[in-house]
C-alpha cells in the first residue's frame, strides 16, 4: 500500500494506519530507468539520541533536483513492517531494517526516475527516500536501553532529526512538497494467487469499509489522498511507466496521480472488479 498526501498534518494520520499491517516488500527485478543511489548518514542525530535499533545513526537517499525541479521535494518514508519481540528486534538490528551500517544502495524508479520521458512530472525534482530502521514505523520514543539487548526504540526521534536535516538542506524553501508512506501487501496470497474464500472476503470486506471511511466533502481537492493497495502496492515507485502502470477506466495510475496532485483534475477512479486480483502486471518478478 502506499499513500501519499499533500500535506504533513494528513502525512502523521497515515503514519499509525500502517500499525495494523504487515508489511511485505515486494521487489520488482525488471524495470527501466532504474538507477542506484547510496547512502547518506545523519551522524549528528546520535547525538540526540535519533538511533537505529541497534544504535547506528539514521540514514537516507537523496537525488538532488535539477533544472526547473530544484525547489521541490518528494519525500518517501520506506516501509518494513514491524519488529514483534525482542528476538524479532535483535535479528533485524543485524539487517538493513535496523542499522545503518548494513544498508547498501537502493534502486530508484518510477517517480524517482530522472528520466522526462518516463517520468514528466517529477523526473527533475529532489528526491529523498528516508531510511526505515527502528523497527516501529518512525514512531518510537523510548529513552531507556536494556543493556542485556542494547535496542534502540526512536522512530520518532530519527523522523524529526532527519527532517531537520533535510529542511536545513532546501525542504524548509520547497515550493512543492510530496510525502510518501510505503506500505504493505496484507496478504501474500494475493502474489501467489492462493487466497482462500475467507480471505477473499476478508479483503473484500477491508475494501468497503476502506472506501466507506474514506473523508467526505465536496472539495475533492482538500480529500487529498492517493491510495494504492494490495498487489498495487509501490507501485509509485515500482509500476510508473507507461509500460507497466495501473489502469483503471482506462486511465493510468501516473496520469490520476499528476492530474491530482497538480490540481488539473480531481475524480475518483475506483477499480470495480471483483476482489482480489491476481497479479496480472506483465514482466514483473517477486523476490521478499
Ligand atoms: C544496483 O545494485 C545492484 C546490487 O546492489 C546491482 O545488482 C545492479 O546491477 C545495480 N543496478 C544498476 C543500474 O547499477
Ligand atoms: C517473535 O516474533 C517472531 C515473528 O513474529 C515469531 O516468529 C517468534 O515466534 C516470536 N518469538 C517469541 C518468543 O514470541
Ligand atoms: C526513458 O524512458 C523511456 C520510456 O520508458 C525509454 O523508452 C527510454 O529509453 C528512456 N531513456 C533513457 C535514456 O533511459
Ligand atoms: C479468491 O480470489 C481469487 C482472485 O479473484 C481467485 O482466484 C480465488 O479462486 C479465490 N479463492 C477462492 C477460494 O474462491
Ligand atoms: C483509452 O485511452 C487510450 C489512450 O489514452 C485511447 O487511445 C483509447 O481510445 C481509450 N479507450 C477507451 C475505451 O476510452
Ligand atoms: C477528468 O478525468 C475524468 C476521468 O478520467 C475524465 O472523464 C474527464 O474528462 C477529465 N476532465 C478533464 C478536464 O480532463
Ligand atoms: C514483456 O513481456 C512480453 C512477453 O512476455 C514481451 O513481449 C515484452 O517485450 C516485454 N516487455 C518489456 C518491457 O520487457
Amino acid at each position: 500500500m502506499m499513500m501519499v498526501t499533500r500535506s504533513l498534518q494528513l502525512f502523521v494520520s497515515l503514519v499509525c494506519s500502517l500499525t495494523i499491517i504487515t508489511i511485505e516488500c515486494a521487489k520488482v527485478t525488471q524495470s527501466p530507468n532504474i538507477y542506484n543511489v547510496t547512502k547518506t548518514i545523519v551522524h549528528s542525530a546520535v547525538s540526540k539520541g535519533a538511533v537505529c535499533l541497534d544504535g547506528s545513526p539514521p540514514a537516507y537517499y537523496f537525488v538532488p533536483g535539477f533544472g526547473e525541479g530544484v525547489g521541490n521535494w518528494i519525500v518517501q518514508l520506506s516501509g518494513g513492517a514491524w519488529c514483534k519481540n525482542v528476538t524479532d528486534c535483535q535479528d533485524r538490528s543485524n539487517t538493513d531494517k535496523g542499522s545503518s551500517k548494513h544498508m547498501g544502495p537502493i534502486p530508484f524508479q518510477g517517480i524517482h526516475s530522472k528520466n522526462q520521458t518516463a517520468n514528466p512530472d517529477f523526473y527533475n525534482w529532489n528526491k529523498v527516500i528516508i531510511a526505515y530502521c527502528d523497527g516501529g514505523s518512525f514512531t518510537g520514543d523510548v529513552e531507556y536501553v536494556d543493556p542485556a539487548t542494547n535496542l534502540h526504540f526512536r522512530g520518532a526521534r530519527i523522523f524529526t532529526t532527519v527532517m531537520d536535516e533535510l529542511l536545513a538542506k532546501g525542504l524548509k524553501n520547497a515550493k512543492n512538497t510530496q510525502y510518501t508512506l510505503e506500505g504493505s501487501n496484507i496478504y501474500e496470497c494475493i502474489d501467489h494467487g492462493t487466497c482462500t474464500t475467507s480471505q477473499n472476503n476478508t479483503l473484500k470486506e477491508m475494501r468497503s469499509d476502506f472506501l466507506n471511511a474514506l473523508p467526505k466533502g465536496t472539495n475533492p481537492k482538500h480529500r487529498g489522498v492517493f491510495i494504492d493497495v494490495v498487489h498495487h502496492h509501490t507501485s509509485i515507485i515500482r509500476r510508473w511507466t507507461p509500460e507497466i502502470a495501473i489502469v483503471v477506466h482506462n486511465v493510468s495510475a501516473p496520469k490520476a496521480f499528476a492530474d491530482w496532485y497538480f490540481d488539473r483534475n480531481y475524480t475518483y477512479l475506483i477499480d470495480e472488479r471483483d476482489l482480489p486480483l491476481p497479479n496480472l502486471i506483465p514482466n514483473v518478478t517477486y523476490s521478499s
